[in-house]
């Protein structure tokens, strides 16, 4: 089943594919996403739609994550975000998954259910479910007024605009950025200190300009793309923060250009899909400079050996990989969110070349909203 897809009255901005506006958009959809929530005298998050106090806010022992989708793999980098700043334990579910098992309900978790557009029916369903066995939930919502947005405790709304192109660009940047804000919050009523929530205040506002600055090199991962567009298939892979990374690369290449790709933490490669290497399946690595740099420099040498060719997209070049994408460089927490932009554009541009419809990816809808 699928929504009727409308997009004859959005402005297309002179882009040749919604696709393409939406990604050139970010560094407004995140400064929108920011606006107002970033408090300079505490370094504290303002999150007023939480509809939560102090205390209430404390009083989570564990948060967990439910979406569809793209909206899944945010939940996922989310997850590392309030693990990381909150030290709350926290992890991410397919909503899709999560209400067929009959989930135990506990009334110290707090749930957060994410939708671009606020309509996903397997996400509603999953948030009904909750709200039936008494759980607190929030909901990290693009569409103003949509069911989750309504049936929700409170949450957080992304102000991204709408967004048309079926596969998520802008949202799921935002919903990164609504969670960096969620977890620097719950952080701070708990162990985070004032100098380390200063340090993510100011990475947070660094973001729409080093969004701008990955923009200016659409050209050479053009070139990029077309080099890889013709590969059978692909393997994404990445450690712990470059994961979630890895995952929602391989889903904006699935999506839009059809090539198989298959995502994989890099310290599982050795455990099985080390046999998948060969110059047929090029890597597309996620390399970013934090405490892991090294060892995954090691798994690059392992692919090399097996004659795997290796696309790294890091915060430096390396002699390792055949290609290398590099992106400025944040606090380690937050460049997650910035390794994801360069991934879009090869997605789009690995898409363009193989003549797909783009902004219409075959048997794909926007929204979900029937079983
Ligand atoms: C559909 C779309 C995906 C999207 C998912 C969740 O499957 O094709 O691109 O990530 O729904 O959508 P939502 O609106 O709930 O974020």
């Amino acid at each position: 089943f699928t929504v009727d897809w409308d997009a004859g009255h959005y402005d297309n901005g002179g882009y040749e594919h919604y696709l393409l506006k939406e990604i050139s958009e970010q560094p407004d959809t995140v400064a929108r996403t920011l606006r107002g929530r970033i408090d300079d005298r505490f370094h504290i998050a303002h999150l007023g739609g939480l509809n939560m106090d102090a205390r209430e806010t404390r009083s989570f022992r564990r948060v967990k994550i439910i979406g569809c989708g793209s909206a899944y793999y945010s939940g996922q980098m989310g997850a590392q975000l309030i693990e990381e700043l909150a030290r709350i334990p926290a992890d991410a579910e397919p909503a899709s998954e999560f209400r067929y098992r009959s989930p135990v309900v506990e009334p110290d978790t707090l749930y957060v259910a994410i939708s671009q557009s606020g309509e996903t029916y397997d996400t509603l369903a999953a948030v009904q479910e909750l709200k039936r066995k008494g759980g607190r939930v929030l909901g990290i919502v693009n569409t103003v007024g949509s069911a989750i947005a309504r049936e929700t405790d409170g949450g957080i709304y992304l102000h991204a605009g709408p967004e048309v192109s079926v596969a998520s660009t802008k949202a799921f940047t935002s919903t990164a950025v609504a969670f960096a804000l969620l977890a620097l919050h719950l952080g701070r009523v708990r162990d985070l200190s004032p100098a380390d929530g200063r340090r993510i205040c100011e990475g947070l506002r660094r973001l729409p300009e080093q969004i701008k600055e990955i923009l200016t090199l659409e050209d050479r991962i053009k070139e990029l793309a077309k080099k890889y567009a013709d590969s059978p298939g692909m393997m994404f892979v990445g450690r712990v923060r470059g994961y979630p990374v890895a995952r929602e690369g391989a889903q904006k290449l699935k999506e839009i250009s059809y090539v198989h790709a298959e995502a994989y933490p890099a310290s599982e490669l050795k455990h099985g899909p080390l046999a998948l290497i060969s110059p047929e399946l090029p890597t597309v690595a996620i390399v970013p400079d934090d405490e892991l740099l090294d060892k995954n420099l090691t798994t690059l040498g392992e692919i090399r050996a097996r004659h795997g060719r290796i696309l790294m997209v890091g915060h430096r070049t390396s002699e390792a990989a055949d290609d290398c994408i590099v992106v400025p460089k944040n606090e380690v927490e937050l460049d997650p969110i910035l390794l994801t932009i360069p991934l879009q554009l090869f997605a789009y541009h690995a898409a363009v070349a193989l003549e797909r419809d783009v902004d219409r990816p075959r048997n794909l809808a926007k929204s979900v909203t029937v079983e």
